[in-house]
């Protein structure tokens, strides 16, 4: 199914950005039945990932991970968002923080991006040493020259926890987290998400070679789910199951139905809801919510057409059963070849997006937050689908025992 060549694309210039922009603010506020797929050009023009980061990822809360990650104290995540160093740590007093990952001598980065487990931060480069607070501890060799160590400690960044999610603001003085997830709240509470709090084995960041949107719309909507996943998630959780619940600019919430091969895995499993829930939580992380686990993934542009992905999970053991490594095989093995081949067809000049169809709602609502931070586009209202809603809430009050307020 690969291309078996493909030609090399520059930045997909755009001849009057201005007008472009004021197009896209118009089409961002559009209501979902007359909404489109973004212009091809939104997914490889380099102005337009340059406003993203600056917009959204140095400045909006972004999905990092679960503190369930980073269990022990020294256990660090190191990470790129968006050209910016970041390090959280996990400190001696049981605190989770962000610092910048960059030396405060001559720039070397501290931490290689990935998993790691300090008692501080020394410098690869000339030592300098850094504890679990951001504060320089140590300069070798330091001479006569007077340093005021207080001047030289790692800048922090703001940390929220939702859920026993991680977020990290790189502006500090980005309004506070607030109220934008609370509609997913009685959810969590339902699944008591917040007892899975043990993580699966932690996943590197891979590099896969599409536009961090398209990967993110990938992730979001299940409409793909009967082609592309035809032989593996489609045959427990059909595309005909999955339904949007309710969602805005804010994030989104569709549920699915795990359907019976699972006979054979009921065998295995300990009775469970035969439900998920899909959430969309802007901008950057897809997560699944199942009576048993969580499942999730993130993504960071690395480029234009380059994203960083980091996929994860938890539940009450750690330990992944078959179902969450089939939603895991699936996702890698099937999702990066479509959308690789997507990003290529998106490089045409020639050709254009068309309609988005219902089951592609989420799209909207994630399209509607792009237009609001990047172009003050005013995104439409929540939207709740309540025959559906109803449904689901009947479903899980009964094999939950308990009511929706
Ligand atoms: S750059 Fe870090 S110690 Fe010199
Ligand atoms: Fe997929």
């Amino acid at each position: 199914m690969e291309n078996i060549y493909s030609f090399e694309t520059e930045n997909h210039a755009t001849d009057n950005i201005e007008e472009l922009f004021k197009n896209l603010k118009k089409l961002t506020s559009l209501p979902a039945e007359e909404a489109h797929c973004l212009p091809f050009e939104c997914y490889s023009n380099r102005t337009i990932l340059d406003t993203e980061v600056k917009e959204i990822f140095h400045s909006d809360w972004i999905f990092i991970g679960t503190e369930s990650e980073l269990p022990n104290c020294g256990d660090y995540l190191a990470l790129d968002i968006g050209g910016e160093p970041v390090v959280i740590i996990r400190g001696k007093d049981q605190e989770l923080r962000a610092f910048s990952n960059v030396c405060r001598h001559r720039g070397a980065t501290l931490n290689p991006i990935g998993f790691g487990n300090v008692k501080k931060f020394i410098c690869p480069y000339h030592a300098w040493t850094y504890n679990d607070k951001g504060e320089l501890l140590g300069v070798p060799f330091k001479g006569k020259v007077k340093l005021d160590k207080k001047e030289h400690c790692l800048p922090e960044f703001q940390l929220h926890i939702w859920q026993g999610c991680i977020f990290i603001n790189l502006d500090q003085e980005a309004e506070p987290f607030g109220d934008r997830l609370s509609m997913l709240d009685p959810y969590c509470e339902l699944f008591q998400m917040k007892k899975f709090t043990k993580s699966f084995a932690r996943t590197q960041y891979r590099c896969w070679e599409a536009n961090w949107k398209v990967i993110m719309e990938n992730a979001i909507e299940s409409y793909h789910q009967f082609k592309v996943h035809n032989t593996t998630l489609e045959k427990y959780t059909p595309t005909k199951d999955v339904f949007y619940l309710k969602g805005s600019a804010d994030c989104s919430l569709l549920a699915g139905k795990i359907i019976e091969i699972n006979k054979m895995i009921k065998l295995i499993l300990p009775d469970f809801f035969d439900y998920y829930l899909i959430m969309c939580l802007r901008p950057n992380c897809l997560m699944i919510l199942r009576d048993a686990g969580i499942e999730w993934l993130s993504a960071f542009p690395i480029g234009r057409n380059k994203t960083a992905i980091r996929a994860g999970g938890a539940s009450l053991t750690g330990k992944q059963n078959i179902i969450e490594k089939r939603f895991k095989k699936s996702f890698f093995d099937e999702d990066e070849v479509i959308v690789k081949n997507t990003q290529a067809g998106m490089h045409s000049r020639l050709s254009k997006g068309g309609k988005l169809v219902e089951m592609e709602r989420p799209l909207v609502d994630f399209h509607q937050y792009w237009g609001r931070r990047l172009f003050g586009a005013t995104p439409t209202p929540l939207y709740t689908n309540e025959k559906k809603l109803t449904e689901f809430h009947k479903c899980a009050s009964e094999y939950f025992g308990k009511s929706f307020p």
